[in-house]
């Protein structure tokens, strides 16, 4: 449980707010790079940290980021011209123009010996891009810090993929989903027997045991879990899994030491968040598992053909109306109460399809910013309260002591991994985990068989 003001400190993210100033100090996903497919195109809305933002691309393929309202009397530069072959964005009222860091380049309505235009600058952040996402600094130094080494964002070209899904609930809310690891054998399983799975396998030990013990630990990205479950061979299951600084995870799906994909939990405002995946192309399981594992996969990062989890609604132009599913609130998540009743099935449990959707529902059900004043914590949600605290202190120790938070000028150790891993029953899973729980070490000698199709 919270107090009413911790949560408020927790959740809220607009300038002036101790948990946006965290956010501030990151580099953080403002768009996907196909939103600006080439030079001059469009500019776009972005909402982010209750900021209201305009992106363009200009002639030489540089994203600018600039406050919406103009810096001469505030008409929305969304309306702006981005000019073919003269790099920056004009806005259409007086005809200032803006290059992408900020600098007035031009400004035809004041005399030609006027030089007023030096004086004066848009609000401007800079952005950087790499596989598919352009990344915002909107902190206040002058040179910012490196971008995180997260391992997912950083796989050789042609192998990479990255998915965004808005979701309209506060950012903390959609991120403690992917922390919570006991709901995945009701949410997602509940309907399954462990009968329908190998033995021995992961997903078979999900099953068998709904109830996991968790291991909670903080780290020099965050936080971190293992969550274990006896074998009936003398081992233990252990599921491990990150919170990575300040809005990431790495859930324990997969298997360690093979898993790199990272999920950014981006709040656009303090009611909505940008889902961003950031991960591998598919799950290359061999067969027999390899179509349902796709498929599961494909559902998750919704971008699996023709199902209601993951038919997207075509983006406008509105600033929440960007990457919005077509299953949601006001349709009830298209829930099937006839699947639901028969319960036999991978997604009946819910009567929703599809893991992706099945979380969306639940978290967005909570209300657009819960209240956790009134909520009854119990052991399962022990990695929830942890990432709370260390949030929350992270904030204040920056707010008091102007302490840096984790990763920020060591990007190097979100070079984590995630994901799940037989031990012996006796092991000190910290010890036993070190190697796998490295990035960019490859382990071509672990068999991503053992997963089984669920995890
Ligand atoms: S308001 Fe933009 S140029 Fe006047
Ligand atoms: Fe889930």
């Amino acid at each position: 449980m919270l107090t009413r003001e911790e949560n408020e400190t927790l959740c809220r993210v607009g300038p002036g707010t101790l948990m946006g100033a965290l956010m501030r100090e990151y580099w953080i996903p403002a768009a996907l790079s196909s939103e600006l497919a080439a030079p001059d195109s469009d500019p776009l809305r972005i909402m982010l940290l209750g900021e209201q933002l305009i992106a363009f691309r200009d002639t030489n393929g540089k994203v600018g980021l600039l406050q919406n309202n103009c810096p001469h009397r505030g008409a929305s530069l969304f309306f702006g011209r981005n000019e073919e072959l003269d790099p920056g964005l004009r806005c259409v009222y007086h005809g200032w123009k803006f290059a992408a860091d900020g600098t007035c380049t031009d400004m035809p309505n004041e005399p030609a010996e006027s030089d007023f235009k030096h004086k004066v600058k848009a609000v401007a952040y800079p952005t950087q891009e790499r596989n598919g996402i352009i990344w915002a600094y909107m902190g206040a130094r002058q040179s910012p810090p490196p971008l995180p080494s997260l391992e997912g964002n950083m796989l050789p070209d042609g192998e990479w993929q990255v998915t965004a899904i808005q979701r309209e609930c506060n950012w903390f809310q959609a991120l403690e989903g992917d922390i919570d690891t006991s709901h995945f054998s009701f949410l997602h399983a509940g309907s399954m027997d462990v009968s329908t799975q190998q033995p021995g396998t992961f997903s078979y030990y999900m099953l068998a045991d709904r109830a996991p013990r968790y291991s909670v630990v903080d780290t020099d990205f965050g936080t971190m879990y293992g969550a274990y479950r006896d074998t009936d061979d003398g081992r233990r299951y252990w599921r491990v899994a990150n919170f990575l600084f300040p809005f990431w995870t790495m859930p324990p799906q997969g298997l360690l030491g093979h898993k790199v994909t990272a999920r950014g939990w981006v709040p656009m405002d303090d009611t909505h968040t940008m889902f961003y995946m950031a991960g591998p192309k598919f799950r290359r399981l061999p067969p027999p598992d390899a179509e349902r594992s796709a498929s599961l996969n494909r559902a998750n990062e919704g971008t699996a053909p023709a199902g209601p989890w993951n038919r997207m609604v075509p983006n406008s132009t509105d600033w929440f109306g960007r990457f919005r599913l077509t299953a949601n609130a006001s349709n009830d998540y298209m829930i099937d109460r006839e699947k639901q009743r028969h319960n036999s099935g991978m997604d009946d449990f819910t009567g929703i399809q599809g893991i992706h959707l099945q979380d969306q529902a639940i978290t967005e059900s909570e209300g657009p910013l819960y209240d956790r004043s009134s909520e009854h914590l119990a052991s399962s949600d022990m990695m929830i309260i942890r990432v709370r605290r260390r949030l929350l202190m992270a904030a204040h120790a920056l707010a008091d002591q102007g302490l840096i938070p984790p990763g920020v000028d060591d990007p190097d150790v979100m070079g984590a991994r995630a994901g799940g891993v037989f031990l012996p029953q006796d092991a000190d899973w910290l010890e036993a985990t070190e190697q796998l729980r490295r990035g960019f070490v490859k382990h071509p000698e672990l068999d991503p068989r053992v997963t089984g199709p669920l995890v």
